[in-house]
C-alpha cells in the first residue's frame, strides 16, 4: 500500500517514512510547509498531491483544512495523529468521518490505549473517594499543553463518575483549595522528553499511580502504521486503537 505522509518534514513524518518499509508501506509523497530532504516528493499543501491509499499526518491542526478536502474529495483514509485541534475542528473531522474513515487518536501506542483502559477500571473500583490528578511531561517544542494524550485520559477518567468533575489545569494562587469535583491535569516541558504520563488516584489512606512512559518516537510511528494498514476498504466513520487491537 501507499501513503503520503502530511508533516514529512517534521519528527514524526521522518520518523513514519524512516519505518515505512519495515511496514510494508511505501511512501508515495508527502506535505509539509516546511522544506525536508526526502526520497520522495514533498509539497507545500494537498492540491498537487496523488492519489494514495491512506493520508498518515502528524503536522499542525493548521493543516487540517487542506488534509480533508483533499481525503474527502479523493476519498483517501486518514490517520489523524496531530493534537491541539479546537472545537470547529474536532466537528469537521466528524464530518467528514461520514464519508471517509478516519482514524484519530493523541496517542498511536498500545500501551497508552491500556492505560486508557485500567484507568477507567481504576476510577470505577475506587470510587468517589478518590481524587484524580494527571501529570503529564513532554519535550520542550510541544506545541500544545496539556497533551492530547492527557485530555484523553481525562475524559476516559471523568466518565467513570456520576457527578461530573471538572478539569483543572496547573494550580496557582492563595486560595486554591482543591475541590472534591475535579480533576487536576499538570504539564511539565523540558528536553527531550518523548512522552510521559501518570494517573494519580489519591484515597483516604492509600494512592495508586498508573504510568506510562515512551521511551522513543518509534511507538508512535509503528503505531500510525499498523493504523493505516487498518483503515483502507473500512466502512466510513471515526476509529480508535481500541477497533485496531481489539478491545482491552
Ligand atoms: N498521536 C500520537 O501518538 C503523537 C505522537 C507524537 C506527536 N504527536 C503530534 O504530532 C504532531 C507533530 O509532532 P512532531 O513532534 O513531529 O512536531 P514537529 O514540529 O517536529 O513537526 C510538525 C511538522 O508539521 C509541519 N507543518 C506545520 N504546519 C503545517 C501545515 N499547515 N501543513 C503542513 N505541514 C505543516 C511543520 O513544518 C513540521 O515539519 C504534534 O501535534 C504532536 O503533538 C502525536
Amino acid at each position: 500500500m501507499k501513503i503520503l505522509i502530511s508533516g514529512a518534514a517534521g519528527h514524526m513524518g521522518r520518523e513514519v517514512a524512516a519505518q515505512a518499509g519495515s511496514a510494508g508501506i511505501k511512501v508515495a509523497g508527502g506535505v509539509d510547509v516546511a522544506d525536508v530532504q526526502a526520497d520522495f516528493p514533498v509539497w507545500a499543501d494537498f492540491t498537487q498531491a496523488p492519489a494514495v491509499d491512506c493520508i498518515v499526518d502528524f503536522s499542525r491542526p493548521a493543516s487540517l483544512d487542506g488534509l480533508l478536502a483533499y481525503a474527502v474529495q479523493n476519498r483517501i483514509p486518514a490517520v489523524l495523529a496531530t493534537t491541539g485541534y479546537d472545537e470547529a475542528q474536532l466537528a469537521a473531522i466528524d464530518e467528514a468521518a461520514k464519508v471517509i474513515p478516519i482514524f484519530r487518536s493523541a496517542n498511536m501506542s498500545v500501551g497508552i490505549a491500556l492505560l486508557r483502559a485500567l484507568s477507567r477500571k481504576a476510577a470505577q473500583v475506587l470510587g468517589d473517594d478518590f481524587d484524580v490528578e494527571i501529570v503529564e511531561a513532554h519535550h520542550n517544542r510541544k506545541a500544545d499543553a496539556p497533551s492530547g494524550t492527557a485530555l484523553m485520559l481525562y475524559d476516559a477518567v471523568k466518565d467513570a463518575y456520576n457527578a461530573p468533575r471538572e478539569a483543572v489545569y496547573g494550580r496557582h494562587g492563595r486560595e486554591c483549595h482543591r475541590d472534591h469535583n475535579e480533576i487536576g491535569l499538570h504539564a511539565l516541558r523540558g528536553g527531550t522528553v518523548t512522552g510521559e504520563h501518570e494517573v494519580c488516584f489519591f484515597g483516604p489512606s492509600e494512592r495508586i499511580t498508573l504510568r506510562h512512559s515512551a521511551e522513543n518516537r518509534s511507538v508512535f510511528a509503528q503505531g500510525a502504521l499498523r493504523a493505516a494498514a487498518f483503515l483502507p476498504g473500512k466502512a466510513p466513520g471515526l476509529y480508535t486503537m481500541d477497533d485496531v487491537v481489539g478491545e482491552i
